[in-house]
């Protein structure tokens, strides 16, 4: 078999069979098949496409690269992904929820990309929580809490960092064969029953239509099920921020807010609609049972009494956000510049303002301010009148506010008009 023939093939739109991609992925990992092989196929899939089959084929062997997580750990185990928003802190309050409910959560998360946060920054911002423990105590930890979440560890998926720096520099990036099997091919190097994916759409994700993000979203379910698993997409709103806070220790001050009963918006209404999708999927019952047991799990308290028993476990302390000190020094507030309606919020624009105030990277190697970020006094469909707080911004550097203020501007309109505000939650794949 040849790189050059397999190259040929897909770039003349056949359909690969499985032994042609496992020898192509395989000698990507290898070093055999060069970059400029590799960039090559990346465009002719690209341009040709792929089969629902040599998409699944493509995603187990992007799968099989490299390490597995293989755990002994009993009952159902379940994990929730998503393509990645602002002010997306759901995974700290679906966790904890489905743990509370006998549902084992063993789960590897990611840092913040661009201006979309991540789950291991937000609960780094908790004191002492450590994100990097060794395999073992990983999974003694969920054994015994039903609960634990790491940063990735190991060599998973090694043939999807090749093909994900390739494709960034060939604009091959927004291919949904690739983009489904990049994330798919990650999410199957665990060993979880069910999988249930929160599939963003609109100004702030990367699938900007809702007909781009259902096409992902039916790829990416084909996939999981060709793999056995017990999978569903949700469809989700990511035009405005989900949430009012923004920011790692802020969100985490959110999530407990809404696991203790506190707040019931948007972020509540997202996170129950993703969990009561993986109660489903592990057979909990229907799905009234299941909202009724997400509200109960809340409404009594057990659910935030988890999340607090697994970030002991994990190290962390969370008398710090308890007490109120989950802000940083600095505070700036954005004024309304006329009276109306906030017409739009544009998720992209407060993510970057949230970023240039240190709640993100720019550069791999940048330090994170915890306690940076936003707070939003004014939620999309809000009246405003001239001169109100739009929002509150964070930040250990004062220095910072005006760029960061001209960023969220960017993204504001005030209009005469109230706009009707939809549901975040938009359409479910099964
Ligand atoms: N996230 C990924 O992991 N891969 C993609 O291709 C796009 C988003």
């Amino acid at each position: 078999m040849r790189a050059y023939d397999i190259i040929k093939k897909k770039r003349d739109g056949f359909e690969l069979s499985k032994s042609e991609i496992d020898f192509f992925v395989n000698g990507a990992v290898s070093g055999e098949i060069k970059d400029y092989q590799v960039s090559a196929f990346l465009m002719a899939v690209y341009f040709k496409g792929m089969t629902e089959r040599e998409t699944l084929d493509f995603t187990l062997a992007i799968a099989n690269s490299g390490d597995k997580v293989k755990t002994d750990i009993s009952g159902v185990k379940a994990d929730k992904h998503s393509t990645g928003g602002v002010g997306d802190k759901t995974s700290l309050i679906i966790s904890p929820v489905i743990a509370s409910l006998g549902i084992k959560v063993v789960k590897m998360s990611g840092r913040g990309l661009g201006h979309t946060g991540g789950t291991i920054d937000k609960l780094e911002s908790i004191k002492g929580f450590k994100t990097e423990l060794p395999f073992d105590k990983f999974i003694s930890i969920a054994e015994k809490t039903g609960l634990s979440i790491i940063g990735q560890t190991g060599e998973l998926a090694p043939a999807d960092k090749i093909f994900y720096s390739l494709r960034d520099v060939t604009a091959t990036i927004d291919s949904i064969p690739l983009i489904a099997s990049s994330i798919m091919g990650k999410k199957l190097t665990a060993d979880d029953d069910v999988i249930v994916l929160d599939v963003k759409t609109g100004s702030g994700a990367f699938m900007k239509t809702l007909e781009q993000a259902e096409e992902l979203a039916n790829v990416m379910v084909a996939i999981g099920k060709g793999a056995g698993k017990k999978i569903s997409a949700v469809i989700t709103d990511m035009d405005s921020p989900l949430g009012s806070f923004i920011g790692n220790a802020l969100e985490v001050k959110e999530a407990i807010d809404v696991l203790k009963g506190k707040v019931k918006n948007d972020l509540y209404l997202v996170s129950k609609a993703l969990a009561v999708e993986i109660l489903t999927l592990s057979g909990f019952g229907d799905i009234t049972a299941c909202e009724k047991a997400f509200d109960s799990q809340i409404e009594s308290g057990k659910a935030f009494e988890k999340f607090n028993e697994f970030i002991t476990e994990q190290g962390g302390d969370l008398t710090e956000i308890l007490s109120g000190e989950y802000k940083a020094t600095y505070t700036f507030q954005i004024k309304s510049n006329k009276s109306g309606y906030l017409g739009k919020l544009n998720a992209e624009n407060v993510g970057v303002a949230s970023l240039i105030l240190g709640a993100g990277r720019t550069k791999k190697e940048d330090k994170i301010d915890y306690k940076a970020g936003i707070v939003l006094n004014k939620k999309l469909g809000d009246r405003v009148e001239k001169g109100e707080t739009l929002a509150t911004l964070y930040s250990s550097n004062e220095n910072l506010f005006r760029a960061s203020e001209e960023e969220f501007l960017k993204g504001v309109e005030i209009i005469a008009e109230r706009v009707e505000i939809k549901s975040k939650t938009l359409k479910f794949v099964r």
